[in-house]
């Protein structure tokens, strides 16, 4: 069954207030609700239908009197009075057999809950859609220290505890925790005075890894006040720990509840990108407050309403606490990696997609990543003190309601007087558009002419021209810059830009801090692109030029078989002898697009790319990288190698990691001496981890992988890297092996999506193995998906895209695909979201 964005209409009934009362029991949780409904004067029709799934229903009652409703396996429906009336039903649920990990499920003796986007109705029979808010009272019984829902605390005593959160929330936000917890506290004090009580909540073991979440979280707070001016609610703000979650966190209202893995830190077990990653997962989550809680969405085709959002403030927040340059680097890696590569496949949707079969698969690179991608050319075209304006009144107008990207975009109407009609397709259509430029010099004057080109997809048959800021400086031929960045305002097809009274022909530096996301084609030489690469003031553009150069020379090595290019690896040696660079971003530097980007390109170009040739050619460009750096990498190694104690800060982690950087390329030399005496000697996972990888690859890393399992073989987060390092690190021939062998391992626990993930995640991102030409990579992923769907549908799906690229393969390898996919696609039970997602992917 689809649904359509087109088809919204509101619910027929208003929900003032709601009850639950839980009587907590691993194999049958009893769960009351009682909730005031009253006709809903915007509504016509009045079909009363509650969501309900596999619940088992003991009673209901409309006003005391018993009812019978008519039940299916969606929910229920019922006669009900014409006005105001109170509805009360019982229930009863199976937390412990709940594997699919949506509704209250049990994590490691735990409850716990996931409700976004639909997993309410598997806890009681409730109208089950965001735009139905209430104030919801929680009472909870159950054998459990910490017993835990969302707002303040009103009652508790042993085996009880009672709950009333004062902010009308839908039921998505709902949320109960119980066990046996450890809190770590805090508190802050808001801007208006109000002291509101922090905790961390964790199973015993882990309190050593609560400081660096709180920190963050303090941080976030702090942030949201002098940034956006957004004050928190609440007397108290809890987050949770737990193992066995499907995605990284949420933010229910006051009791967020993360994946271990997005929260918990410390310096020996959490590699400096993990600390980053939680600090920008906890700002994430915690500014939901307002742009998700506070203001949250109308029905689920706004998600990117939310989320594009929140993801946009969070990289500004990581921008503000670390490097904004490392920062855009790194989420345009991202952003070229997944979203791109969704938006050229069969799974191609817009930001706000218009119809979909189950919501849990649209929780995607599009609607988060290239969601936040629309905010930032927004923010562009408008300025930052027009941004600021209209977000302060799409707070003030807004608070408290169930919004629309209309709305949204409708503050910047009112606020900057704008039409942006046109701006809206970017919401619209799918697909990632190609900006060509063609460069015109004559009379000291340039003329930049752009044409835009979206490929039509079967998502967005007939794309038209969007409005795209392509900001640009100017880059003299000594290397100084002779026009500053000016934001382009395109939104035409085809449209030309002048920049005149130039006294000789400069470098254009285009689509500066990626402006737009779109795939540029400037045909500049190398010889320009080296003078970009060693004076473009734009560090996003400087970073871009040394790509683009390591792009095209490894595509000409695939293609050609050609050395690699010579002023591509003297330029990145002039980077990294230059000492006023930030470590950094000079670690960036040394990156080389990944493998399955270099499959884009060539299938871009319209050529079929071999796995194969492309680790070949990756293989040849890192070791002559070794050779070319080799004067150089020993001091970036001994002078970037912090011994000072360990702190997860930007300084720190960006010379940890220029100094890895340099000690992979070592390891290529020197047979993995400096890697064994790295590993011994290391303090803290990131160096540990590192010294791993690098022996692994220089083939003597038995016994470090037996003494790394004999020390972390207790810690769940340390093994997932442990499993997931040995199929990243393995050979092309060998890496289905590998993971296939993993699966064997006793702490293999198929279950735990992070286990999974780690061995499953890591052979997919294992371009060349995983696209082994004999098909076993294919063909192990099929055989565990087909395990893990009856157990848990949203992460099985998840790893479904996977299998996406497959139309850009040669015959041989799309013949192997496709029959995986008929495969799965053939059991007798398969549940809707790998329906979904396989049926899209097959359609190629
Ligand atoms: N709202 C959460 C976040 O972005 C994600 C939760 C998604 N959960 C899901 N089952 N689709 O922070
Ligand atoms: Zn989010």
């Amino acid at each position: 069954e689809t649904i359509y964005l087109s088809d919204y209409s509101p619910f027929g009934f208003v929900v003032d207030e709601v009850t639950l009362t839980f009587d907590l029991h691993p194999e049958n949780t009893r769960v009351k609700s009682r909730t005031a409904f009253r006709p809903n004067p915007a509504a016509t029709d009045r079909t009363f239908f509650l969501h309900g799934e596999n619940l088992k229903l003991i009673n209901a009652s409309i006003d005391g009197t018993p009812v019978a409703p008519d039940v299916s396996d969606k929910g229920l429906t019922c006669d009900v009075p014409d006005g105001p009336f109170i509805w009360e039903s019982e229930v009863e649920i199976d937390p412990q057999g709940n594997t699919a990990l949506e509704g209250l499920y049990m994590s490691n003796g735990m409850y716990c809950t996931q409700c976004e986007a639909e997993g309410f109705r598997k806890i009681t029979y409730y109208p089950d859609r965001p735009d139905v808010m209430s104030v919801f009272t929680v009472i909870i019984n159950g054998p459990h220290p910490v017993l835990l829902s969302n707002g303040n605390p009103v009652a508790s005593s042993e085996g009880h505890a009672e709950w009333h959160d004062p902010w009308p929330k839908p039921a998505y936000l709902f949320a109960l925790v119980a066990g046996e917890l450890i809190a770590h506290a805090d508190t802050f004090t808001t801007a208006s005075g109000r002291k509101v009580d922090l905790n961390l909540y964790v199973r015993p073991g882990d309190e050593g890894k609560c400081a660096f979440g709180m920190q963050a979280l303090k941080d976030s707070m702090k942030w949201d006040e002098e940034v956006y001016g957004r004050k928190y609610d609440l007397d108290l703000f809890n987050i949770v720990a737990v193992d066995d979650f499907n995605m990284g966190a949420m933010e229910n209202k006051g009791l967020n509840i993360f994946n271990s893995s997005a929260v918990l830190a410390s310096p020996e077990t959490s590699t400096d990108m993990n600390f980053e990653r939680i600090e920008a997962i906890i700002a994430h989550e915690y500014f939901h407050n307002w742009t998700g809680n506070r203001i949250t969405c109308r029905d689920w085709f706004q998600l990117c309403l939310k989320e594009g959002l929140t993801v946009y403030r969070d990289s500004q927040f990581t921008s503000d606490m670390r490097s904004a340059a490392v920062k855009r680097i790194g989420d345009v890696i991202d952003l070229r990696g997944r979203q791109f590569a969704e938006d050229q496949g069969p799974l191609a949707h817009p930001v706000r997609p218009e119809s979909f079969q189950e919501i849990n698969n649209f929780y995607t690179a599009t609607v988060y990543e290239k969601g936040a991608e629309v905010i930032g050319m927004l923010k562009r075209l408008v300025g930052d003190d027009a941004y600021a304006t209209a977000l302060d009144l799409y707070f003030e107008r807004h608070d408290g309601d169930a919004a629309t990207i209309e709305d949204w975009l409708k503050v910047f109407e009112d606020t900057t007087g704008r039409d942006l009609t046109q701006f809206k397709r970017w919401y619209s259509q799918a697909g990632t558009p190609r900006l060509k430029v063609i460069e015109d010099w004559a009379d000291d004057t340039l003329t930049l002419t752009f044409t835009q080109h979206t490929p039509p997809s079967a998502a967005t048959p007939e794309p038209q021209p969007l409005v795209i800021p392509i900001s640009v400086g100017l880059i003299g031929p000594i290397g100084d810059e002779v026009a500053e960045t000016r934001v382009l305002e395109m939104t035409e097809a085809s449209q030309s830009f002048t920049f005149d009274g130039l006294a000789a022909r400069p470098v254009a530096s285009i689509l500066r801090g990626f402006s737009a996301p779109v795939v540029l084609d400037h045909d500049l030489n190398d010889t320009e692109r080296a003078l970009l690469l060693a004076h473009d003031t734009d560090p996003f553009n400087r970073w871009e030029a040394g790509r683009t150069l390591a792009r095209k020379s490894l595509l000409s090595m695939i293609r050609e078989g050609t050395a690699p290019d010579r002023a591509y690896l003297d330029g990145i040696l002039a980077v990294l002898r230059d000492e006023t660079l930030d470590p950094a971003y000079r670690a960036l530097m040394m990156g080389l697009p990944s493998q399955s980007d270099l499959a884009t390109a060539l299938h871009d170009a319209g050529e079929v790319p071999e796995p194969d040739l492309i680790y070949a050619a990756t293989e040849t460009m890192r070791a002559a990288m070794a050779r070319r750096f080799r004067d150089v990498l020993p001091a970036l190694y001994a002078d970037n190698l912090v011994t000072a104690e360990y702190r997860p800060d930007a300084e720190q982690s960006g010379k940890r990691a220029l100094a890895n950087s340099a000690l992979a390329l070592i390891t290529r030399t020197d047979g993995g001496v400096q890697a064994q005496a790295q590993y011994g000697a290391a303090d803290n996972m990131t160096q540990q981890l590192s010294g791993l990888a690098n022996l692994i690859r220089a083939d003597r890393g038995s016994a470090a992988l037996k003494a790394f399992e004999a020390q972390w073989k207790n810690d769940r987060l340390v093994m997932d890297k442990w499993f997931g390092l040995q199929v990243i690190e393995a050979d092309p021939e060998d890496a289905a092996d590998v993971a296939a062998a993993l699966t064997d391992h006793p702490d293999f626990n198929w279950k735990n999506p992070n286990r999974f993930r780690a061995v499953f995640g890591s052979l997919v991102m294992h371009h060349a193995g995983f696209h082994h030409h004999s098909g076993k990579g294919y063909q192990l992923l099929a055989d565990w998906l087909i395990k893990l769907d009856p157990v848990n549908p949203q992460t099985t799906a998840r790893m479904c895209s996977a299998f996406q690229s497959w139309p850009r393969y040669d015959d041989d390898r799309k013949a192997l695909i496709t029959a995986e996919l008929d495969r799965i696609l053939a059991q007798p039970t398969l549940s809707r979201d790998v329906t979904e997602m396989l049926t899209r992917i097959r359609k190629a």
